[in-house]
């Protein structure tokens, strides 16, 4: 399968990253190769293609889309080009993969989709959460009966990356090119998880916040924002549930605090993706008792599980983020050979820690305490 990215900033480079890596986590049973990218700024795509040995560049979507070597197009651009390039791709009868949210309008959302069914081709929207692996054992405990009818839920999604005002605006804060602000960035995580858990929504009731209309533009002048800061919706399931949906990128002291509750009428269950180890369950049939009995959440372990060819690699003892540690390090390594630094951890630390093993050990077997 040969992919052409279309966008190349911060997730166009992530999907690359996972392309690349695919065999690594899912064994090598398919051939995937990105064959080219595309970028607004010719030099950026011709760096990103160096650089991770992208295949072709180029700054013409067109040259991507119509290469009939291309089986899939990759659509990582701001999302009112969405809608246009994911629509000529198809008509080219290619594949796509689609960042979020899909296009600026609902009218748009249809058609690509009626197209996608008409044409025969695969589309896929990249919501990623979907594919954490709490989310995936959440899913199935729902689909077991085990939270039963859904009575309410809660989702937040919250960073603090807008509560800077000296910060250069991006295109996420021009509505010209997002069609729309936090809701459209966050706030579609957070409705599809409930989607995908919860089923279909009758109803909301929305309400948008821009606390800091007055910004710094791209070129440093006084600029004003049109694109919602934060979003608040109270929304109803079609299952009669009713929950809260709180998005905003104005939250003091948030990462990507994307934490969700769903609370039945036979269990529960909360995620937080800042603690993506765990899916924590409450199962209301548990035996109570005067000291508690069985009663509680169980803090399930979904450590890198993953449904098979998807777990076998890093294993499912390794917590998430564990190799990101790997690349660290390895970068350490590469870094102090590269620039002539002295490396951390060097060996002298491996040896302090032999020594520490070396007493230990001799420790044990003399059966007493030793001074290091
Ligand atoms: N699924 C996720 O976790 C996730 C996270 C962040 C962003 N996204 C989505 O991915 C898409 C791309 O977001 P990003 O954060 O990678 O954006 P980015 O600004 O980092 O990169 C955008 C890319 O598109 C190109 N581009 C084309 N026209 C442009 C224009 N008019 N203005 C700015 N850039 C333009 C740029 O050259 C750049 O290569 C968006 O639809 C966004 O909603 C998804």
């Amino acid at each position: 399968m040969k992919i052409g990215i279309l966008g190349f900033g911060s997730m166009g480079k992530t999907h690359a990253y996972c392309i690349k890596n695919l065999p690594f986590f899912f064994g090598s049973s398919f051939d995937v190769q990105v064959l080219g990218v595309c970028t607004r700024n010719l030099a950026n795509a011709e760096n990103a293609a160096k650089a991770y040995d992208l295949g072709f560049y180029t700054d013409n979507e067109d040259d991507i889309i119509y290469n009939s070597e291309i089986d899939a197009v990759d659509i990582c651009t701001p999302n009112i080009y969405h809608y246009e390039t994911a629509k000529k791709a198809i008509l080219a009868g290619k594949h796509v993969y689609c960042e979020k949210p899909l296009a600026v309008n609902y009218a748009q959302a249809r058609e690509l989709s009626d197209l996608a069914r008409e044409r025969g081709v695969k589309c896929q929207m990249v919501f990623n959460n979907r594919f954490m692996s709490p989310i995936m054992r959440a899913k199935e405990i729902i689909n077991e009966g085990k939270v039963g009818r859904v009575l309410s839920f809660s989702v937040k999604y919250l960073h603090s990356s807008a509560l800077d005002t000296e910060k250069k605006a991006g295109w996420k804060q021009d509505k010209d090119i997002c069609g729309g602000g936090v809701l459209f960035d966050l706030g579609s995580h957070a409705v599809d998880l409930i989607y995908h858990l919860c089923g279909e929504l009758e109803s909301v009731i929305g309400k948008s916040q821009i606390a800091y209309p007055l910004r710094t533009g791209v070129g440093g002048q006084p600029w004003e924002t049109n694109a919602d800061e934060a979003f608040y919706m109270i929304a109803t399931l079609k299952g009669g549930g009713v929950g809260t949906f709180e998005i905003s990128k104005i939250t003091t002291g948030a990462n990507d605090d994307l934490v969700l509750e769903i609370h039945g009428d036979k269990g529960s269950i909360k995620f937080d993706l800042m603690d993506p180890n765990f899916l924590y369950f409450y199962d209301a049939s548990a035996q109570g008792g005067n000291l508690g009995g069985y009663c509680g959440y169980t803090k399930i372990e979904c450590v890198n599980r993953y449904p098979a060819p998807g777990g076998i690699f890093p294993g499912i003892k390794a917590p998430i983020g564990w190799l990101r540690g790997h690349l660290g390090s390895y970068y350490s390594f590469v870094d102090s050979v590269e620039n002539n630094k002295k490396p951390m951890p060097d060996f002298e630390s491996g040896a302090y820690v032999q020594l520490i093993l070396e007493r230990a050990y001799e420790s044990a077997r003399l059966g007493k305490e030793l001074k290091v």
